[in-house]
């Protein structure tokens, strides 16, 4: 469980990294659900083959997964978060702002100066709100889902 109690802010949502291999379940399913099913995409699609190196944070609600995100650390000073998906129906209850919180004290902890990421065009507005700015464009997804590359400095 993340410790610092200011990411824990938000009523009944409580931050930490899946640990059994039911969370495990509940947070690929989460992720699927928000960034591979809507488009059509199998059960696996969700997963990178790095998954094992990357750090995850999930954010439970009365035991349920309503948010999930995670980060990996790179060679240089650089950290990339990625699939970064909160349920439907707990959008703009900050529950985003808070696993976003959790992955930059991650990235602090491990002495990286920037983080960068690559955004969906409809997640723009919710990374400029923590601080992220546009730096170019990323790749489309799916041929439909356009990507800006942003970034922050720690
Ligand atoms: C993007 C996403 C993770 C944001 O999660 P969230 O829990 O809804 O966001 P929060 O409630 O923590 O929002 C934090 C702030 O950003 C704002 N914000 C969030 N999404 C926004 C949007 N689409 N447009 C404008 N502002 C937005 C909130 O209003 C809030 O502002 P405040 O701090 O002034 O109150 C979520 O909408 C999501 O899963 N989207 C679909 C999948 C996706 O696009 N993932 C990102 C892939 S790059």
């Amino acid at each position: 469980m993340v410790s610092n109690a200011s990411i824990n802010d938000s009523k009944d949502v409580t931050i930490c990294s899946p640990k059994t291999d039911q969370d495990f379940l509940n947070y690929y399913q989460l992720r699927w659900e928000v960034l591979r099913k809507p488009w059509g995409q199998p059960k696996g699609s969700e997963k990178d083959s790095h998954e094992s190196n990357f750090y995850h944070l999930m954010a439970e609600k009365s035991s349920e997964v309503v948010g999930v995100g995670c980060i990996r650390v790179l060679d240089n000073d650089v950290a990339q978060i990625r699939f970064m998906a909160v349920s439907p129906k707990h959008n703009k209850k900050g529950v985003g702002k808070m696993i976003l919180k959790g992955l930059e004290e991650y990235a602090g902890r491990k002495k990286k100066a920037r983080i960068k990421l690559y955004a969906r065009e409809t997640a723009v507005p919710f990374y400029l709100k923590s601080g992220y700015n546009i730096i170019g464009d990323g790749y489309t997804f799916f041929e439909v889902i356009k990507h800006k590359q942003m970034e922050k400095t720690l």
